[in-house]
């Protein structure tokens, strides 16, 4: 049968079957009346018979622990008897003698402790009966055309029949209103997972910035990150690993890593391990050899104190607004010192002179999604954060040159990215980890990272296992 997402060899135990009944209770108090329906996630094709490495839905898993491709899970209130009802593709042996087994119906109901459970061709019939006593549905639109035309047309009989009996489902809502706030308060055995994941992500960079070198491939550090993910039995990457050198270091989301690094090249490597579904995320930067020069240093240092300003800013009671302030101040200060801004620091602050050279955000929410789910304002207030939640800390200074690929083209550059003031172009800066929101503080799940620059400079000295081969890019 095929493995649940924990036995990848990771090091971390699998969820008991508790845990997801659990869940499953708490949805099911909040559905009040409606009933909640979840298409897991197909298998993607890549390019003519090939398909993508397949991903199980995170929903479909928080919920039930099915890591299963095109499963369709209906969970329904408290005063249903059946509470989760799958829809699951029949076992088909021309099939698995090329993709291995598949639970097929009857096993699914059993592992994953369904009340019921149907061969997936059997949705589109049993699905009205299913959802009238529903006051409403729960169903993402807009995420699912296989299924979703089933909805409409569910909606539309219980539309003509809610007339006659005055019930039925009338309102389509997005399940993010009930999973996200669950999901955003890590539960222990998350936080175990999520621990695992940002250790190996740890251990994983201390040998891929050893493969930094002048004259080798961005490529040759990605893989040594991700080979090193791999040999520790994580998944793989959590998202593409993005290796800048040099002037790539200022595109937020480079993933090419296709350039040869250059001697007095800084590095940005922001890279996270995927371990039974949950993610790790950290970035360092860091010279590709020897040290940094001055400018270097200087914009490095403005990060590594935002960056310790803002993880000091995590605690309970605090916001994530609060956060990216404290990163922003001491980012804003610092422009002033390297005289790429000047005024006074508070008014800097509050006209966002900072945005140029920091457009992202501090911090986003990790968990079975890298940018995970949960909304960073309630009512037009920002969120408070909780014990439990888990965010990253990632401030960073860019300045972008116009030949942001190191090209002499400059006309390749849009108007709206002006150069960036001289001793400092090309230099891109970001410092990210990991941090739990504890009750008497925070915990950085990355800790065992240096951020400190000459500690950093050790790390690049020392020579990945097996030697860096110098490669061809293709
Ligand atoms: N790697 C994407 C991020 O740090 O948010
Ligand atoms: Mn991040
Ligand atoms: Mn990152």
């Amino acid at each position: 049968m095929s493995r649940p997402p924990e036995a990848a060899g990771d090091g971390s135990s699998p969820f008991p079957p508790e845990v997801f009944r659990r869940r499953r209770e708490r949805v099911r108090k909040e559905l009040d009346g409606g009933a909640l329906l979840l298409p897991g996630a197909d298998v993607l094709h890549r390019s003519r018979d090939t398909q993508f490495p397949f991903r199980p839905d995170s929903e479909l898993f928080y919920l039930t622990g099915c890591a299963e491709p095109r499963v369709v899970a209906l969970l329904r209130d408290a005063h249903e008897e059946e509470g989760l009802t799958l829809f699951v593709p029949r076992r088909d042996p021309e099939t698995e003698l090329w993709s291995g087994p598949r639970l097929g119906p009857e096993e699914a109901r059993e592992r994953f402790a369904a009340e019921a459970s149907y061969p997936l061709d059997e949705l589109e019939e049993r699905l009205p009966d299913l959802l009238k006593p529903a006051s409403r549905i729960f169903f993402r639109l807009g995420a699912h055309p296989r299924v979703e035309p089933l909805v409409i047309r569910a909606l539309a009989h219980a539309r003509g029949r809610g007339a006659r009996k005055g019930e039925g489902p009338r309102s389509v809502w997005d399940p993010g209103t009930i999973l996200d706030e669950l999901r955003l308060r890590k539960e222990p055995e998350e936080v175990e997972r999520i621990r695992r994941a940002a250790g190996i992500t740890v251990e994983a960079f201390r040998e891929a910035m050893g493969a930094a070198g002048p004259g080798e491939g961005e490529w040759a550090v990605e893989a040594a990150l991700e080979a090193g993910f791999r040999r520790r039995g994580a998944r793989g990457p959590a998202f593409p690993t993005i290796v800048g050198s040099g002037p790539n270091a200022c595109v937020l989301h480079y993933e090419d890593n296709a350039r040869r690094m250059e001697e007095g090249d800084l590095v940005l490597l922001d890279g996270g391990a995927e371990v039974g579904l949950y993610a790790g995320d950290v970035t360092r930067t860091f010279p590709v050899a020897g040290g940094f020069d001055t400018a270097q240093r200087a914009v490095y240092e403005v990060v590594r104190e935002a960056h310790e300003a803002a993880l000091a800013a995590v605690r309970p009671g605090a916001t994530t607004a609060q956060v990216h302030r404290a990163a922003v101040q001491a980012l804003t200060r610092g422009l002033v010192d390297l005289e790429v801004l000047s005024g006074d620091v508070d008014a800097l602050v509050e006209e966002q002179a900072y945005k140029p050279f920091f457009p992202h955000q501090t911090s986003h929410w990790l968990g079975l999604d890298v940018h995970d789910v949960g909304d960073y304002a309630v009512a037009g207030t920002a969120r408070v954060l909780e014990p439990g939640m888990v965010l990253t800390v990632e401030p960073g200074l860019y300045f972008r040159s116009s030949s942001v690929d190191g090209s002499p083209d400059s006309s390749a550059s849009p108007a709206a990215l002006p150069d960036s003031p001289g001793p400092f172009r090309g230099i891109g800066v970001r410092l990210e980890d990991d941090v739990l929101v504890t009750k008497s503080g925070a915990e950085n799940l990355t800790a065992a990272l240096p951020v400190d620059a000459e500690e950093m400079v050790e790390l690049v000295g020392v020579a990945p296992g097996e030697g860096s081969l110098r490669t061809e890019a293709w």
